[in-house]
């Protein structure tokens, strides 16, 4: 022999080379996802409004909307993108306070057979204690501020409501995310 092959390599040795490297490559990959989680979690944060989804709707500054007084309908149209089918859709809510400063996001719809329930002034069958807040004009139901179902609309479920999601001041809801109104109570 002329030295020319590789010297023997001993277990202890090759035991030794291949943890280095496995911990290596280990390290290797942990850095690469972290700087990749990163940068996804930066991309989310800078998303704009063309990159929201389309199910996500705009109702405006978060300031304004808990300095209102009264209920203020608001519109909105949506663009949904349902597998591979894209729907337009358009519609409103109803927004308002209640008395602890928590914004109440109603749908209009009402649970009876689905007209659009309208606010109300005073209640006009003598309960003044009732709080009527809407009125279905189809069949009379009623509703009060929550959307609970009361006066002419006891029995019914309440309106369905909204989350208000809020980000960067702006206050936004889940269009296909409604959460029933409460139930029906007699
Ligand atoms: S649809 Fe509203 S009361 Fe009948």
């Amino acid at each position: 022999m002329n030295g020319r092959f590789p010297k023997k390599i001993t277990r202890r040795k090759f035991l030794s080379t291949s943890g280095k490297l496995t911990l290596g490559v280990t390290g290797i990959l942990a850095v690469s996802t972290s700087l990749f989680a990163y940068g996804e979690s930066n991309r989310r944060k800078r998303m704009g409004p063309k990159e929201r989804p389309g199910n996500f709707i705009k109702l405006g500054a978060l300031d304004r909307l808990t300095a209102m007084q009264g209920i203020e309908k608001i519109e909105y149209e949506a663009t949904i993108q349902d597998a591979w089918v894209t729907k337009e859709m358009k519609g409103f809510v109803y927004v308002s306070n209640d008395a602890d400063g928590n914004l109440l996001i109603l749908s209009p719809i009402c649970t009876h057979l689905g007209c659009t329930v309208e606010p109300v002034g005073e209640p006009d069958h003598g309960a003044s204690s009732q709080d009527i807040v809407y009125r279905c004009p189809c069949h009379g139901a009623e509703f009060g501020s929550a959307g609970n179902a009361t006066g002419n609309g006891k029995g019914l479920q309440g309106l369905a409501t909204f989350k208000p999601i809020i980000a960067d001041g702006e206050v936004y809801f889940n269009l296909l995310s409604p959460m029933a109104g409460n139930a029906a109570s007699r």
